[in-house]
Parts: structure tokens; C-alpha cells; sequence
């Protein structure tokens, strides 16, 4: 892992879309694999500001709620449309997301699966995470094998997602997600997180041990991630100021 400390939310986030870009320039089919969530709003404005070519770019999202239209002003259909798909030149029939009114989700999991392989596996996976250490709506416990699938999310999940649904009770309680092995096949995979509240998460990925109870913990198998954080996530690391060092004096 390399963890890429920045004083802000800002700072990281161009980061995170100077790696997107690369990818992007250097294959211009390239296929990303995106996430919602307050997170990686910025980084979204980041890469539209760019005016990057998107019209051969295909994408997958993580992730989608059981039940929401894609109409729905929360679902992830329509979050990415308005935040970063109809804002760039991207190929409708290009964008991918799970179907959350699917009405067999197991076949639909697995067809969503052989999309992705067909697209010849995602070149850079874009994380946030959860308080829980959640990466995706892979809840704590998530199977670190575990392929795309329905979940139950966690009650902390629920509240931290409440003030876009008006209230816990709004949000739904089951999601469409990639499973950890399908984000572990992503060639790259960038992690963003920002805030006091996300430093707990960062440091149990991170720093803590491999394990299920912290799914994103699972990141340390992975060859190439970049833990894209501001100074507050950083907070409880022990080694930041290894990692500080690190990145200021990476070899050209
Ligand atoms: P957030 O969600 O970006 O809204 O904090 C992160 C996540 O649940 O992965």
C-alpha cells in the first residue's frame, strides 16, 4: 500500500484524479470501476474540470440499493449521472450499474460479473470507506472472497447514510454490491477517504491486521493500492510520518 497523506480533503482528491487520468490517457478505453458516497464527489469535480475523453471509457459501480428506481434522487444511477456522467462525454451503453429492482438478483449478480470480465477486468478501482471499514457494502464479516451479491447493511451504515434519505428509516436496508474478490481484481485500486470520522476505518485497513471484522483490511493482498487520505484520517497512524517521508521523497 502507499498511503499519500494530504493537508486536504482537496489536496487528496487531485491525487486520486491524477491517477484516474493517467489511466484514462493511457488507455483510452480503460475501464473504471467507480463509488458513491460523499467521498469522491470531489475527485469527480476534479476529473470534469480535466475535460478527459470519456467516449471509449466503460464503467462499473460498486454498489446499489435493493429497491430504488433508477430514478430514485438517491439511487447510485442517479447520484452518478448527476454528478459526473452527464457532465463528460461518456457512452451511455458504457456506464454500468447493479440493478437494484432486479427481479432475480443472484442470476443478475452473476451476469454483472461476466460484464466485467467481458470488459477485460477493471484497470482502477476507486474506493471510499465506511466507519465500519467497509469498502464498497461489503459489511464487516463480508466473505474477503466474496463476489458480487445482496447484502444487509449494518445499523452504523444506515445512520451514517440517513441525512440523504431524511432518516434512518428511509434508507434501504439491502444493497447490490461487488463483492471484496471482485474489487481485489481490480488492477489498481485508489482508496480515498477524509475526515475525522473515517480515521478509526483508516488505521484498522491500514495498520491493523487482515482480517474480515475490517473488509477493507483486505487491500494489504492487493499489489498496487494507493490510500489517497487528508491529515485527520491520518490521524490514528502510527507510521504517518513514515509514509510523509516516503512520498516526499519518492524516486523519479
Ligand atoms: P461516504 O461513504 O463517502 O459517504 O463517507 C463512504 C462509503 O460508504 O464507502
Amino acid at each position: 500500500m502507499e498511503i499519500i497523506i494530504q493537508p486536504t480533503a482537496d489536496a487528496a482528491s487531485r491525487v486520486a484524479a491524477d491517477l484516474v487520468a493517467g489511466v484514462m490517457r493511457a488507455k483510452p478505453d480503460a475501464v473504471l470501476g467507480l463509488a458513491t458516497g460523499r467521498t469522491p464527489l470531489r475527485l469527480y469535480q476534479e476529473l470534469i474540470a480535466r475535460k478527459l475523453d470519456w467516449r471509449k471509457i466503460r464503467t462499473f459501480n460498486l454498489d446499489e440499493y435493493v429497491g430504488l428506481a433508477p430514478d430514485h434522487a438517491e439511487s447510485f444511477h442517479s447520484v452518478m449521472w448527476t454528478n459526473l456522467f452527464q457532465h463528460v462525454n461518456i457512452d451511455r451503453a458504457n456506464v454500468h450499474l447493479p440493478d437494484g429492482q432486479t427481479r432475480d438478483i443472484a442470476a443478475h449478480c452473476e451476469e454483472y460479473e461476466a460484464k466485467i470480465r467481458a470488459a477485460g477486468g477493471i484497470d482502477i478501482q476507486i474506493l471510499g470507506i465506511g466507519t465500519d471499514g467497509h469498502i464498497g457494502f461489503n459489511e464487516p464479516m463480508s466473505s474477503l472472497a466474496s463476489r458480487t451479491r445482496i447484502k444487509t447493511l449494518t445499523g452504523q451504515t444506515r445512520r451514517d447514510n440517513a441525512p440523504a434519505f431524511g432518516g434512518e428509516a428511509h434508507v434501504p436496508k439491502h444493497v447490490i454490491t461487488m463483492g471484496i474478490g471482485t474489487i481485489m481484481d481490480a488492477r489498481q485500486i485508489v482508496l480515498i477517504a477524509f475526515g475525522d470520522a473515517k480515521a478509526r476505518a483508516i488505521a484498522a485497513a491500514v495498520e491493523g491486521p487482515v482480517a474480515a471484522i475490517t473488509p477493507a483490511s483486505a487491500l494489504q493482498l492487493h499489489p498496487v493500492v494507493k490510500v489517497c487520505i487528508d491529515d485527520p484520517a491520518a490521524r490514528l497512524l502510527q507510521r504517518s510520518d513514515y509514509y510523509r517521508w516516503v512520498y516526499e521523497n519518492k524516486p523519479s
